[in-house]
């Protein structure tokens, strides 16, 4: 689907283009007088309509003209219209047009074997503010179409998906000018010691990756005040490509959806290649610890212990809880970049749907001030964060028994899975600036998201943010 953009007369758009309006109340109807055709969406009254509505809104569009085989339309549009949407500005506003359209556009047909004929082709997005919609417009194109690349690598099925198809896929979105990709096979992380991907991935044929993702779009490293180099942003995401549950094998239909488990790592891929497109000056590192948690004879068994790259060792006394295992090692991994931020993305708990329902990745912090900053960027972006505490009272837990921590609660553990899961990484990032964002609650969408089915390309909208804004 392309956006254009012009500032011309609607009287002088040729009547192949389906013109849009908005209606405050009524239904959608299709409308054909004479030549010229009316689609007609009811967006109820538009001083109501708010950024999170004006997402759904602008979906409901593409579905609408989906539904209709419509190919071009065209429509009248200026920020004005919704005062409620002003508070950020007019290139978000662009922008969140623009990634709605395209978000809303995608379908995966990677495994159907006739394509439809059938394309939204064109909108015509008529405005006074040419310059400004283009601007916008550009941006959310980018982020969009990277989500949308999200979607594609984390649709991919287990068996196609490997660790290595995995990194190769990094190389594909993240080999330009300033990115650079550094695969460590097996060999390489024996000899650093990551007992944790290595221990995880152990039962699969596919064995373990670890990939490196490096933007650079600064020309000279930034000093602070303290004239001391101030180190880069680092993504970490989780990149268990199938989780089989391990031994202790996942029940029926609990199994279906983990050939998303490495949505976390699809996330930093597809952020990392927007970020390298809109030539951020920024320094951005991304880590994936890529994995198959798989049911062998030579899987982990439960009480197995891993000594991890930190040196600390872990009683694993769940195989189904392998996803803060890879992550531990990637996050002291992350150290010796001297981080001004680390934020891990993590298919990570099932509690987390539990906890906040499907509408919120759920963010772990100690620090307040991160916290609240995430939740506003959430609203910025459209990927919505809520956050759960991690105090101490909750550390002793996943002390271990015959190693030093145990990778779930050992006794009772029916509650607080998601910050017990945060609580076992934050041994392994002391001393950084550190957000957990569990996104197992978005890996796929809720009905009224108005996405295709499977993934949904979150948090990559966020993680573009991020590196904007920090
Ligand atoms: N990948 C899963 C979590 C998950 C479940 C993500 C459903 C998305 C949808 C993770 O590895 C897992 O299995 N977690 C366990 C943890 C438990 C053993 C403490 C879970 O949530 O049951
Ligand atoms: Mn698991
Ligand atoms: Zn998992």
């Amino acid at each position: 689907m392309k956006i254009k953009v012009t500032k011309k007369d609607i009287s002088s758009v040729p009547h192949a283009y389906v013109r849009l309006a908005l209606i405050e109340k009524g239904t959608e109807h299709f409308v054909k007088e004479g030549e010229v055709q009316t689609l007609n969406i009811v967006a109820g009254k538009f001083e109501k309509i708010t950024p999170r509505t004006l997402r759904t809104l602008v979906r409901g569009i593409v579905q609408s003209a989906k539904k209709h085989k419509i190919e071009k339309v065209v429509w009248e549009l200026s920020p004005e219209t919704f005062p409620q949407t002003s508070s950020y500005g007019d290139t978000w506003f662009w922008s969140t047009i623009a990634e709605n359209l395209i978000l809303a556009n995608y379908e995966h047909t990677q495994y159907k074997s006739k394509k439809s004929k059938y394309e939204f082709v064109e909108i015509l997005i008529i405005t006074p503010h040419e310059k400004g919609a283009m601007e916008g417009i550009a941006r959310g194109t980018i982020v969009s179409e990277s989500a949308n690349i999200c979607r594609n690598i984390a649709n991919t099925t287990g068996g196609e998906m490997t660790p290595q198809m995995l990194a190769n896929m990094a190389k594909k979105y993240c080999t330009s000018a300033h990115t650079k990709v550094t695969i460590l096979d097996e060999k390489m992380m024996t000899k650093l010691g990551m007992g944790g991907v290595l221990g995880v991935g152990q039962g699969s044929k596919y064995k373990p990756r670890f990939i490196i993702v490096e933007y650079n779009g600064l020309k000279n490293t930034i000093k602070n005040k303290k004239n001391t180099v101030t180190g880069p942003i680092v993504f970490v995401g989780k990149g268990i490509t199938f989780d089989t549950g391990g031994l202790q094998i996942k029940p029926g239909m609990a199994m279906y959806d983990m050939h998303m488990d490495m949505s976390g790592g699809a996330a930093v891929i597809a952020s990392i290649h927007a970020i390298a497109k809109l030539g951020l000056k920024k320094h951005v590192i991304g880590l994936i610890p890529a994995a198959e948690n798989a049911v062998s004879d030579e899987a982990i068994r439960p009480g197995d212990v891993l000594t991890m790259m930190s040196g600390k060792t872990v009683e694993v006394l769940h195989t189904d809880a392998e996803g803060r295992i890879v992550l531990a090692d990637a996050l002291h991994y992350a150290q010796r970049y001297n981080p001004s931020l680390v934020v891990d993305v993590a298919t990570l708990t099932g509690a987390a749907g539990v906890a906040v329902g499907q509408h919120a990745h759920v963010i772990i912090t100690k620090d307040r001030m991160l916290e609240d900053r995430f939740r506003e960027l959430g609203e910025e972006s459209g990927d919505y964060t809520f956050p759960l505490p991690l105090w101490d009272e909750y550390m002793p837990y996943i002390k271990g028994t015959h190693a030093d921590i145990s990778n779930i609660a050992s006794g009772d553990s029916r509650y607080g899975g998601t910050i017990i899961g945060a609580a076992f990484l934050s041994h392994f990032t002391k001393k950084m600036p550190w957000v957990h964002i569990d996104m197992a609650p978005r890996m796929t969408p809720a009905p009224s998201d108005k996405l295709a089915k499977g993934a949904t390309g979150e948090p990559t909208r966020l993680l573009v943010k991020i590196a904007e804004t920090f």
